[in-house]
């Protein structure tokens, strides 16, 4: 085959004409406008090299420029973007495509857009992984070129997961108008960082793509909820542990205050309504059975109340208590050592020597004085459950007496004008707080 004149073109049967023939042709291939991009190297005479043979495998082009400069002759790109990939930045556009045409869009010459970038990005095997990326749709995120945000992301990376995750779009990042139904308290972090705060995008080792493993992850942003965790007398059993936090909050919106999993009356008995064991062998009895069966119930505890006396986190007081409550079932009364129940509950009722004001006194003379305030002083415990019981007034009916675990029976008796106490810490004796003795 011999050629002596190009201007029939190159790609015509029997030459290049497999480049006209692809499913996406070039615009200048199809044109036949290959010195777009080819230039012959020509002699001295201004002649082609090979027209002398005709002989087209002597024909001898320059290599094609490959720093972009080519192909910006005709492709313009924005000048100043904030982002840039270094491919097309070094204008090594053919590292991803055909420049004569392919079978796909765009003329990519690979099989799919995730084997190309797998081409120079090796994927990572991660435990979770993000189903966007795993099924390779990395231009839902990422421009090939150059974007006016970092990263090469399409969109800013706040609103960017919004995109797909509209459901949890509850401050109205994307839609400019939070919702006004259901899960109304927002993360704060849900509006001021996005996603990426905590998730790592691509996939992670920890589950739910976390960045780091909850509790540090948590903390890293609210160190001063363990603030004064080494001066604490009691820590939750709750409160420990890796996945911790989202046993009682949710990390993204709640219709409940304090990002809470459920509304705070309900919280305790998510957990308190069985037995628990704890960390050092005592079973805690169900909270909820107790109060559910008993016919007294203490108002706090019937309202669902609990953190008006407990700490949900730790607390520098026994039993998680937000104040003073003595640990024994004797001590001396000093101002405020009973400040759990003097929260609420007037200080006189033990203070005042003499008083009507409680009905556990015999005539005006104060029992609860006379029980307190002496040195083998005896705790509100000793006589009252702090949450719920059988009998009239929280009593109970016993105590643990000793180390043996004997229960001392009160036989606590309410009448009309006060009551009676059997033979227990003493003979029996009676009360009467009536106005009229
Ligand atoms: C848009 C620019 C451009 C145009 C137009 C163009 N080429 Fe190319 N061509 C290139 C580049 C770049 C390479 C080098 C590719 C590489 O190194 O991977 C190349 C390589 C080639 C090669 C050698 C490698 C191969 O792919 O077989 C041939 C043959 C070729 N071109 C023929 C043509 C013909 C014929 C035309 C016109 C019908 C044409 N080209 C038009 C850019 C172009
Ligand atoms: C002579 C001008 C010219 C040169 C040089 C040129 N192109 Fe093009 N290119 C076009 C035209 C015209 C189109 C079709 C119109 C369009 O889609 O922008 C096109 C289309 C494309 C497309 C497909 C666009 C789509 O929508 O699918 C790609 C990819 C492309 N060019 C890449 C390149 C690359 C890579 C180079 C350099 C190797 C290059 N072009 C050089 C003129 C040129
Ligand atoms: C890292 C791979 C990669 C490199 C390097 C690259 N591109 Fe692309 N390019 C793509 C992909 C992928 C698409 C398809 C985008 C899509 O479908 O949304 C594309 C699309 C295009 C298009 C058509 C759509 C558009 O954005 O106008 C043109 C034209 C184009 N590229 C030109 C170039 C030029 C010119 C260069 C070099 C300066 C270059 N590309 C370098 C991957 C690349
Ligand atoms: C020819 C090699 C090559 C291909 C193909 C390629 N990349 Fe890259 N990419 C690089 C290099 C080199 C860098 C810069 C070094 C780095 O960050 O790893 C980079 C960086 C990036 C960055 C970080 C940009 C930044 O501003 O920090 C993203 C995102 C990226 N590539 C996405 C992709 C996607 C998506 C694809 C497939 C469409 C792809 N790359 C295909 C070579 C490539
Ligand atoms: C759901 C959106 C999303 C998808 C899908 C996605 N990326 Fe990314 N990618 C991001 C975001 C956001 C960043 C910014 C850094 C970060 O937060 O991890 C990023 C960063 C990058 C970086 C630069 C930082 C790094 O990790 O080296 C590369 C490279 C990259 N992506 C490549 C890819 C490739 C390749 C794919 C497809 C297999 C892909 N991405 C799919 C969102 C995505
Ligand atoms: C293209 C759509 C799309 C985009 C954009 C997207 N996601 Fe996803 N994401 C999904 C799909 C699909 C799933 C899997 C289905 C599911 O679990 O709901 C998922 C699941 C997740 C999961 C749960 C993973 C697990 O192990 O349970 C997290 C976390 C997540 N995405 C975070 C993000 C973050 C952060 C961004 C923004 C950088 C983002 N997503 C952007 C589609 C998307
Ligand atoms: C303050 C940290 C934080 C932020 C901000 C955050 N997440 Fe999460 N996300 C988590 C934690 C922690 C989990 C695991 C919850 C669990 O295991 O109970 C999680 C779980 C998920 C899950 C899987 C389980 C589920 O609830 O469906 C998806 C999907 C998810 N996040 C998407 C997102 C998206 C999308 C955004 C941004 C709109 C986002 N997250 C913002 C901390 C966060
Ligand atoms: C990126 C930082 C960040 C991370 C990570 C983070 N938070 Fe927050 N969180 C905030 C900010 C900011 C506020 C609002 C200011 C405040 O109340 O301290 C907030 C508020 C809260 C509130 C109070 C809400 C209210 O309405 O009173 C709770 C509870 C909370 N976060 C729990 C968590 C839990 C649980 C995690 C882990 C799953 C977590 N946070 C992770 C930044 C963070
Ligand atoms: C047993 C349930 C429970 C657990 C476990 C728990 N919290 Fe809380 N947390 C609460 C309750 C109840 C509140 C009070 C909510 C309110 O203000 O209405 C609260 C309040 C908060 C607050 C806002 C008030 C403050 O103290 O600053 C933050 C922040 C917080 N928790 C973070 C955490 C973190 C971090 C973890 C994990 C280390 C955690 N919580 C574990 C129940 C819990
Ligand atoms: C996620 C489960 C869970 C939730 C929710 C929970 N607890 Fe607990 N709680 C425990 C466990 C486990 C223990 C036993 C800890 C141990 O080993 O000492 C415990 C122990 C306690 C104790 C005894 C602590 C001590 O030092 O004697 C109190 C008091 C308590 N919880 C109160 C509450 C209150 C109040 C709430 C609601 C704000 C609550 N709990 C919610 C799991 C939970
Ligand atoms: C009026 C204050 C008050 C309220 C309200 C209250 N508690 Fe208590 N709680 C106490 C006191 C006081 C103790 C310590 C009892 C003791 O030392 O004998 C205690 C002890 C406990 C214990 C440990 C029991 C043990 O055997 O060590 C648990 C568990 C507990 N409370 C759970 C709850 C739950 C759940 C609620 C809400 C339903 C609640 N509390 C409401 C005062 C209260
Ligand atoms: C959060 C507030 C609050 C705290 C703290 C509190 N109480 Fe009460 N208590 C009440 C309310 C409200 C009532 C019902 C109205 C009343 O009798 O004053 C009540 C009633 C009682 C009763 C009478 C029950 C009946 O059936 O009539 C006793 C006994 C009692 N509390 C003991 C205690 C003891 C002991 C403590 C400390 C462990 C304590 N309270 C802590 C709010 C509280
Ligand atoms: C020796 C047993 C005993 C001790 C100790 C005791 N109480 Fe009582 N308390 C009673 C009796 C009995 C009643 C019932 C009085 C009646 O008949 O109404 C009562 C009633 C109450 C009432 C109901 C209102 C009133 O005053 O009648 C409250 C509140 C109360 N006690 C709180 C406390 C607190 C707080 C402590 C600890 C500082 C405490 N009690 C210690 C036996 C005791």
């Amino acid at each position: 085959m011999s050629l002596k004149n190009y201007d029939a073109g190159c790609s015509t049967v029997g030459c290049h004409q497999q480049l006209s023939a692809m499913r996406w042709v070039h615009a200048p291939i199809s044109t036949n406008d290959c010195s777009a991009c080819h230039e012959l190297i020509k002699d001295s005479t201004d002649n082609l090299t090979d027209n002398s043979t005709g002989n087209p495998s002597e024909h001898l082009f320059k290599p094609v420029v490959t720093d972009g400069s080519t192909c910006k002759a005709c492709h313009s790109f924005d000048q100043s973007p904030i982002s840039s990939h270094e491919p097309f930045d070094l204008g090594t556009c053919h590292d991803c495509h055909d420049p004569h045409g392919g079978d796909r869009k765009s003329f990519i010459n690979t099989e799919s857009t995730q084997a190309l970038c797998a081409k120079c990005h090796d994927p990572v095997a991660m435990e979770f992984e993000h189903h966007p990326v795993t099924s390779g749709d990395c231009l839902t995120c990422h421009q090939p070129h150059q974007s006016n945000h970092p990263n090469l992301l399409v969109q800013n990376q706040e609103t960017l997961c919004y995109g797909c995750h509209q459901d949890m779009d509850h401050a109205g990042v994307l839609s400019g108008s939070p919702m006004t139904q259901g899960q109304t308290n927002v993360h704060e972090p849900m509006y001021t960082q996005g996603c990426t705060a905590c998730h790592s995008t691509h996939g992670s080792d920890i589950a739910g793509m976390l960045l780091k493993d909850q509790r540090s992850m948590c903390l890293g942003c609210h160190e001063q909820v363990i603030e004064d965790l080494p001066q604490a007398m009691s820590i939750h059993g709750a409160f420990q542990g890796e996945l911790a936090c989202t046993q009682c909050h949710v990390p993204h919106a709640s219709e409940y205050d304090g990002l809470l999993t459920v509304d705070s009356s309900a919280l305790c008995y998510t957990c308190h309504d069985q037995p628990i064991e704890t960390q050092s062998g005592r079973t805690l009895q169900s909270m909820k059975e107790l109060v559910e069966k008993s016919p007294v119930v203490h108002e706090p505890v019937a309202l669902g109340q609990c953190t008006a006396c407990h700490a949900s986190h730790f607390s520098s007081h026994q039993s998680l208590l937000l104040e003073n409550y003595p640990n024994s079932d004797y001590e001396q009364y000093a101002p405020g050592i009973y400040a759990s129940c003097t929260e609420c509950h007037d200080k006189a009722l033990v203070e005042s020597q003499f008083t009507t004001l409680t009905g556990f006194r015999d005539g005006d003379q104060n029992l609860h004085y006379v029980h307190t305030n002496q040195k083998k002083g005896r705790s509100c415990g000793m006589c009252h459950q702090p949450h719920a019981g059988s009998l009239p007034k929280l009593m109970r009916e016993q105590f643990p007496f000793g180390p043996g675990g004997w229960e001392l029976q009160i036989g606590f008796v309410q009448s009309k004008t006060g009551g009676t106490c059997m033979s227990a810490c003493h003979e029996k004796r009676s009360y009467n707080n009536s106005d009229t003795p």
